[in-house]
């Protein structure tokens, strides 16, 4: 009786679990086996951004990446700089939703990573560094951290694996790597964040720095990466607010000409308060921009080519760009995205520089910009067509979307592509050793 009773039991924990991880499984493309599943954790300046994926085990072709979650958790990890307590319980809840999306057997075979961006590398080393260790210590604990972890799947990306990250999503999404074409047939990526600007493309002229090497199903593609640190947007308008500030040391009101005529904000200058109002000049604006697109003397470039200051990078002609976050919604904002997605940034110059002239009243009241990004759609609008003429890139061969093909694009799938790729590689060498 007791032995019945017992195996009654199992049975009807076994039919409960199985009927549970049929639901689970259910929502997903194939209820196979040899189904794969992944935890990219993007931590960025404001909110962590939790993705789980799945896809198909095969071992020549490019795995088929379905996102099956996704949550935005908010304050971003910077946010409780050293405090380790507070790291840990933050890192617990999100390991608590995790755990609510993926049932007991697949976890130890999910493999988390914990990806951070923009906001810890803007903090000083020490800070970064003890966050870091902080994070680690949860992760690297199997009594917290269910899923598969090694020390090396946390760590903070730099400005070009960001890069060619977005770059692995875009060409993803594009269906390049499935095609297996030419790498004339892939696009080139560039994207305007708040902190730095990106460019990566496969270049026709060898690399002669810049490489970001990537596998993708046996293929090895050297991708060129750059990441122009502080030529970000927000950045780009505070480091013209400071050289303005730096140009007028004695006044007290400083006339910026990449502001609308009629907007104003008040700055400090050490211990003292300068008022910045609105000039409404775009060919003012436009020269304080270049000052900062310049390329260096011929002299001071090595390797040539070099694009902004000594930044070397290799020639873009020809190539198709695709572009999407800031640039594309500014565009939208113009109204001059032609329908398929292609820039012209002749006409977004010429719109912009038009709108430079608007008062800051008009541009919110009749045009219906928002009273925050009146003045920036002056300064950014101006910048975008200098920086893309500055990095090479000519009037029509960039595409400016929200999406590709109805996928949201971040650069986290492109990540969860490149470790996937990597560990496969390394399973099957070390599968050779074996042999
Ligand atoms: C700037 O400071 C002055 C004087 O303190 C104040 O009157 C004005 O409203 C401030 N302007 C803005 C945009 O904050
Ligand atoms: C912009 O400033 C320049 C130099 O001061 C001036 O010649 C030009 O007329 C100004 N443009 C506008 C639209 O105010």
């Amino acid at each position: 009786m007791m032995m019945e009773n017992a195996g009654f039991r199992i049975y009807i924990s076994v039919f409960l679990f199985v009927t549970f991880f049929a639901f689970k499984i259910a929502a997903l493309p194939l209820s196979e086996d040899n189904n794969k599943f992944g935890i990219i954790l993007d931590a960025g300046s404001s909110s962590t951004k939790i993705r789980i994926y799945t896809w198909q085990d095969t071992i020549e072709n490019v795995p088929n990446f379905n996102e099956i979650f996704y949550k935005k958790v908010k304050p971003g990890i910077s946010s409780f700089h050293e405090n380790a307590d507070e790291i840990s319980t933050y890192l617990r809840s999100i390991l608590k939703v995790l755990e609510g999306e993926l049932p007991p057997l697949l976890r130890p075979r999910t493999s988390l990573y914990f990806m951070a961006t923009a906001g810890l590398r803007l903090l000083d080393e020490e800070t970064t560094s003890s966050i870091m260790s902080a994070v680690k210590q949860v992760l690297m604990d199997p009594m917290q951290n269910p899923f598969k972890f090694e020390e090396e799947n946390a760590h903070i990306l730099a400005g070009e694996e960001e890069a060619l990250f977005a770059w692995l999503t875009v060409n993803y999404l594009n269906d390049f790597f499935t095609k297996k074409g030419p790498a004339s047939d892939s696009l080139g990526l560039i994207e305007l964040g708040g902190g730095s600007a990106q460019i990566a493309f496969i270049p026709d002229d060898p690399i002669y720095a810049g490489k970001m090497p990537a596998t993708i199903a046996g293929q090895e593609y050297g991708v060129y990466c750059h990441s122009y640190l502080s030529y970000g947007a927000t950045l780009m308008s505070e480091r013209i607010a400071e050289l303005l500030i730096q140009e007028n040391k004695h006044a007290n009101v400083i006339i910026n000409p990449c502001m609308l005529k009629g907007d104003s904000r008040n700055g400090t200058l050490g211990y003292k308060m300068v008022a910045m109002i609105g000039g409404g000049n775009a060919s003012l604006c436009e020269d304080l921009l270049k000052y900062y697109l310049a390329p260096a003397d011929d002299d001071m470039c090595s390797p040539k080519p070099c694009s902004i200051g000594q930044v070397y990078q290799p020639s873009v002609k020809n190539k198709q760009f695709f572009t999407f976050g800031l640039i594309y919604y500014l565009a939208k904002d113009f109204e001059i995205l032609s329908e398929p997605g292609l820039l012209d940034l002749k006409q977004l110059q010429n719109t912009v520089r038009g709108y430079c002239e608007q008062s800051y009243e008009y541009a919110t009241e009749t045009l219906g910009m928002s009273e925050k990004y009146a003045s920036r759609n002056c300064q950014d609008g101006l910048y975008i067509p200098l920086l893309f003429s500055a990095l090479g890139l000519d009037i029509d061969n960039v595409i400016a979307a929200k999406d590709l093909k109805g996928s949201s694009i971040a650069w986290s799938l492109g990540g969860m592509l490149y470790e996937e790729e990597r560990n496969r590689y390394q399973e099957l060498a070390s599968q050779l050793m074996e042999l």
